[in-house]
């Protein structure tokens, strides 16, 4: 038998655990072909809540009663594929289920003696390249320069902060704890950190933490972090919005200030963008980060949840902060 979690209804505003269920299915032979994969790591990302919904969006929504897909690490533990030996670890875009039979086509193999296979669904892999094309082409970073980034503890924004470090810049990040204010400051080298929970005024405390403006701002959030963000924006910032997590369960679209005018007088560009709009650049992004991370300039931080069955608890905790650094599920060991 084999487990997994399909979609069981639509959420209305925040989800919950009853939109998700539990199955067991029995697995079928494996045809010419195919491959039996095993899956180890589990992601779980902010991008899954729009699939959750029926709303025409960049990806197609997950039906009802099917499972749900995400990012996955596995091993092939049974192959009738030339394209992927047994014992070959792999990513993909797969169901969240313990074992899947595959085509092996549009999956990409993975070595374990690299990095840790978890690190291929962080920093080695989607939320890694966003941060990398999303500030390196959008907010093109110059030394000296001061760079806010909003969900700053989390997977993309531990990242944009530390490139932004390494570019030579100041950095201040935005987060929803003391704990991960402590740690962008201490651990990853923040010049400034604000915890936007609990700050009496964010816009004192954003004129506190960049006395020289903002030239670049890399949003993961929208809202009032942003509206206080944009109020000190330098002439030719640059802003690129990478995430809207706090509109993601909305039940009505969002509103609030007006940012052209800011736009307008800063002469302020403001970039919307996917990060597969780069695919065709992403081998030289993982190269360039696998080789930051190796020479230790690149500090990683994982929320690691044990356990197939922590799947929706675990998605639901990126809409409440539960993590530092990427969140995602192990699920098993490789060989076990
Ligand atoms: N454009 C792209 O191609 C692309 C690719 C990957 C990710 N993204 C986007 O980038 C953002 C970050 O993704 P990630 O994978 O790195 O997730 P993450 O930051 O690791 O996790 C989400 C974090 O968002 C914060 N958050 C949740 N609700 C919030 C709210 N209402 N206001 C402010 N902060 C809130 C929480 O941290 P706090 O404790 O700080 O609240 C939470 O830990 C998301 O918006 C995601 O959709 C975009």
């Amino acid at each position: 038998m084999n487990k997994t979690y399909i979609l069981e209804s639509r959420p209305v505003g925040a989800p919950t655990t009853e939109n998700f269920k539990l199955t067991d299915t029995e697995l079928r032979d494996l045809q010419d072909g195919e491959v039996l994969l095993k899956a180890l790591y589990i992601s779980v990302d902010p991008y899954m809540r729009g699939r959750m919904s029926d709303a025409k969006s960049y990806v197609a929504p997950y039906e009802i009663g099917k499972p749900i897909v995400g990012g996955v690490v596995a091993e092939v533990v049974e192959s009738r594929s030339s394209l992927y030996p047994k014992g070959a670890v792999v990513i993909g875009g797969l169901p969240w289920q313990q074992y899947s039979i595959h085509s092996g086509q549009g999956l990409h193999r993975v070595d374990p003696d690299v990095a840790p296979l978890s690190y291929y669904l962080g920093i080695l892999g989607m939320p890694g390249q966003t941060a990398y094309f999303g500030l390196l082409h959008i907010g093109k970073p110059k030394a000296g320069e001061t760079v806010v980034v909003s969900g700053a503890a989390g997977a993309v924004g531990t990242v944009v902060g530390q490139l932004a470090k390494l570019k030579g810049c100041r950095v201040v990040g935005v987060a929803g704890s003391d704990e991960k204010v402590a740690y962008l400051k201490d651990q990853l080298g923040f010049d400034e950190a604000i915890n936007y929970k609990t700050t009496p005024d964010l816009n004192a405390a954003m004129a506190q933490a960049c006395p020289n403006g903002v030239d670049v701002y890399f949003d993961n959030v929208g809202g009032p972090i942003s509206d206080a963000v944009l109020l000190f924006i330098n002439k030719f910032a640059r802003i690129a919005i990478c995430g809207q997590i706090a509109y993601y369960n909305n039940t009505a679209p969002a509103t609030g200030m007006r940012v052209e005018p800011i736009l307008l007088k800063k002469s302020a560009l403001m970039k919307g963008f996917i990060v597969s709009d780069f695919a065709s650049e992403f081998g030289t992004a993982t190269k360039e980060l696998a080789t930051w991370v190796r020479e230790g300039k690149l500090q990683y931080q994982e929320t690691v949840k044990e356990g197939f069955e922590q799947l929706p608890e675990a998605f639901l905790g990126l809409f409440t902060g539960d993590n530092t650094g990427k969140l995602l599920v192990k699920v098993a060991d490789l060989g076990s």
